[in-house]
């Protein structure tokens, strides 16, 4: 009978109905904060340079995550292609994370080491030099923009805030580490780290 109270009650049924979606999903979401696998570090997983930190927001900047994903998954047609799948704990230290969801290009989850730093700069610069068939953008830009490194001890400081172990250090040495560098040497230096820290150890 007092389930009848329920059902001629419909404020009193959303409330519940609500309170049961609530709990059914924090008992699938909360538990993954606590986990070990999903909030550590892999082992060797190391925190980006400030170069590659740049050449991170030039993935960004550039939209590269539109096309490409960095999230391998666990299926056999992926890991024989692309090499082992993508586990949390690599991704830790991304703020924010760039798993994408988007192929039109390949992945690129452990890109880090596949091509040569030339490769990288001849098919940036214009893909069709290296890949005929490809329908890649190109990015002649990237050659000839310089960072002045203005900001990228504040990035190195923001990612500390984040709770990424960078040194004082680190923080100090910033500015010097890019000053001079060009677009592409920053993003040729962070497609080559992705996904090394798992891939080294097999
Ligand atoms: C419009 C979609 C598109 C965008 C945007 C795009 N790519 Fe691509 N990318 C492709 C396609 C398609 C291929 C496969 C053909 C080729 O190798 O050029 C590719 C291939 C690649 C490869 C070689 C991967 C491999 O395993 O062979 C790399 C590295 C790459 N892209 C990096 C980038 C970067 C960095 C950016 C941003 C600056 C970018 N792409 C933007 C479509 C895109």
């Amino acid at each position: 009978m007092k389930h009848e109270i329920v059902e001629k009650n419909i404020g009193l049924m959303a409330l519940f109905m609500a309170l049961a979606v609530s709990v059914g999903g924090l008992v699938q979401i909360v538990p993954l904060f606590f986990q070990q696998e999903t909030t550590q570090p892999v082992d060797g997983l190391k925190p980006y340079t400030a170069l590659q930190l740049e050449g991170r927001d030039i993935f960004i900047r550039e939209g590269c995550v539109g096309c490409h994903s960095q999230m391998i998954r666990p299926f056999r047609a992926e890991t024989e292609r692309y090499g082992h799948y993508s586990v949390a704990g690599e991704s830790v230290w991304d703020h924010p994370f760039l798993w994408g969801s988007k192929r039109t290009g390949p992945d690129l989850a452990r890109v880090g080491g596949r091509y040569s730093d030339d490769w990288h700069r001849a098919h940036l610069y214009n893909p069709r030099n290296v890949v005929p068939e490809s329908k890649m953008p190109a990015y002649p830009w990237l050659v000839e923009n310089r960072l002045d490194g203005a900001h990228t001890a504040d990035k190195v400081q923001a990612m500390r805030t984040l709770g990424v172990p960078y040194t004082d250090t680190d923080i100090q040495g910033a500015k010097a580490s890019v000053q001079g560098k060009t677009e592409m040497d920053a993003l040729v230096a962070y497609l080559q780290v992705l996904g090394t820290s798992l891939k080294n150890k097999r």
